[in-house]
């Protein structure tokens, strides 16, 4: 049932199935980082990130997320609905770190009083510049109710992860989420949740487990990429 190759992304490839709402993604192992200047391997990722991906979204539905999740058909390979994806990158902090910590001159670190949700447009030619709302109304993104809803449902997945992470003495600094539409208008959780797209700090000794290793050449990072699959299925 899988049929041709879509779409190859940075780190994974889309393919048509033989059901025109269905598609299967299919992970990489391929990292790259500041705008794909950076090229590398971890290797293993790609098992890690759909595997990781695939139990946060099913956790996810039962919390009152809707997501594209459909079926694991394999270690790399997953079912998911077809969506439209909301050109906007979805991110949520509660902690300083990466771009927020160097745009505003602070410190990683700084622990928020309450979550940030920021958008940026998903340009690679212009270098996902920040959005305020009204530009994301402004270029009909989205509509005001649709970023209302992604804006809630980005809240409640932070609650959901931060505690989920929490429970493995992990601390959760911050995440990148996609969303997307069905033909039904229906905004749904899309793209993926790993290592690749979440900041993960152990919460004793502050080590980062997570993509900046790669992108910091910090060293460790297939080490660190096991260690959060490990935690995530030491309490299933
Ligand atoms: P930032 O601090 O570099 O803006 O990253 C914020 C979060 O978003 C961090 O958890 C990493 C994730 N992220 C992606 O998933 N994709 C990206 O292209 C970038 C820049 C960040």
């Amino acid at each position: 049932m899988k049929k041709e190759l879509l779409y190859e992304g940075k780190a994974k490839k889309i393919f048509a199935t033989d059901d025109p709402q269905l598609l299967i993604v299919s992970y990489k192992d391929d990292a790259t980082a500041f705008n794909g200047q950076k090229k590398g391997t971890i290797r293993g990722k790609g098992v890690i990130n759909n595997r990781m991906s695939n139990f946060l979204m099913q956790r996810l539905e039962r919390h009152g997320i809707p997501t594209h999740f459909v079926e694991e058909l394999s270690d790399r390979e997953t079912l998911v609905r077809k969506v439209e994806i909301v050109p906007l990158e979805v991110i949520v902090r509660n902690i300083s770190a990466g771009s927020f910590a160097k745009r505003y001159g602070v410190e990683e670190g700084m622990r928020f009083g309450a979550p940030a949700v920021e958008f940026s447009y998903k340009s690679d030619e212009l270098g996902d510049p920040l959005m305020a709302d009204a530009h994301i109304t402004a270029l009909n993104l989205t509509s005001s109710e649709e970023l209302q809803t992604i804006r809630a449902y980005a809240l409640k997945i932070n609650d959901f992860l931060k505690a989920f992470w929490s429970e493995r003495g992990i601390t959760l600094v911050d995440f990148k989420l996609e969303f997307g539409r069905l033909p039904d208008g229906k905004i749904i959780l899309a793209d993926e949740i790993s290592p690749d797209t979440c900041r993960l700090w152990d919460s004793a000794t502050g080590e980062k487990l997570d993509k900046d290793r790669f992108r910091r050449d910090l060293g460790g990072v297939e080490e660190a990429y096991s260690e959060i699959m490990k935690r995530l299925e030491e309490h299933v």
